[in-house]
């Protein structure tokens, strides 16, 4: 890939999709669409932008987009902001607000694993009061080809060795074909969430205006100074007042002029 055509792709995703491309990160994209070109039988880089950047290159450039974009999740990551929820916000949420809907938003979800871990620790509370707590999960994200794997609900039986074995049995079914080495989570626990593509670049996010709750974690890191302020700010549009904001833990509002309150390391609360 030659200097010029690297710059052509990183300037685009910058501008349109946010993420950062500095010079280091050419081995990267270049490894990253070698595979796409193979794949594609497109003879060499300059006949894939050539692609790509037409009116028939649609389709090629979402896999452009998936394939530049880390993707990389995990189930219970980062496992404190779960215990915060547990710990403190919902017990807080069935004081103040019994019988309320719980909004939640996921808002670079990948494929799935954040938003399914929130209703299996929103399951396992709920089995603890009287008076369960009613709540729907959105996850939103760029990659379709993530957002599939969300929606399926789907995951190879090597992703889930963080799930706890009580909880994997309380949640997730095993194919009835033993040969196919995968589980899906139940229905209750899919009737929960609610798909949709979203880029965080959008001037408008076409979601709802009173989440009790986003999650926004891991990818303003690739974002930025002055566009993580920007889509945080747009975030917090979607936010009640005294709703909760969670980065993530390499990430942080300092310097930002957002309007949110630390509540502990990477947790905020809107003012
Ligand atoms: C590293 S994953 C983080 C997943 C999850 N939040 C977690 O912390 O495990 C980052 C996700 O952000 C998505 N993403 C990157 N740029 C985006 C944009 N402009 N709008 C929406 N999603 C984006 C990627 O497709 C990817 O799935």
């Amino acid at each position: 890939m030659s200097t010029d055509e690297f710059k052509q792709i990183s300037e685009f995703i910058t501008t349109h999709y946010g993420i950062k491309l500095p010079d280091f990160k050419k081995t990267m994209v270049e490894g990253r669409l070698q595979k796409r070109l193979r794949k594609t039988g497109i003879p060499s880089f300059s006949a894939y932008i050539d692609l790509v950047f037409s009116k028939h290159g649609k389709e090629e450039l979402l896999e452009m987009i998936d394939a530049i974009s880390t993707n990389k999740t995990d189930f219970y990551r980062e496992s404190s902001h779960f215990d915060f929820l547990t710990g403190t916000l919902l017990p807080k949420f069935t004081k103040e607000h019994a019988g309320q809907k719980l909004k939640i938003w996921s808002a670079a979800a990948s494929s799935g694993e954040e938003i399914y871990t929130i209703a299996m620790v929103m399951e396992e509370y709920n089995s603890t009061i009287n008076g369960a707590i009613n709540y729907s999960i959105l996850g939103t994200d760029i990659s379709v080809e993530k957002l599939k794997t969300a929606i399926s609900a789907i995951y190879p039986e090597d992703r889930i060795k963080d799930i706890p074995v009580l909880i994997r049995d309380k949640y997730l079914m095993k194919s009835k074909d033993s040969s196919r080495k995968v589980v899906r989570f139940i229905p209750s626990i899919r009737s929960k969430a609610q798909f949709k593509r979203l880029n965080l670049m959008d001037n408008r996010y076409d979601v709802d205006d009173d989440y009790d709750i986003v999650f926004c974690r891991n990818v303003l890191i690739y974002f930025d100074k002055d566009l993580q302020e920007r889509v945080i700010n747009k975030l917090c549009e979607k936010l009640k007042p005294g709703g909760y904001f969670f980065l993530g833990h390499s990430e942080s509002i300092i310097g930002k002029k957002v309007p949110l309150k630390q509540i502990e390391p990477t947790v905020y609360q809107k003012i």
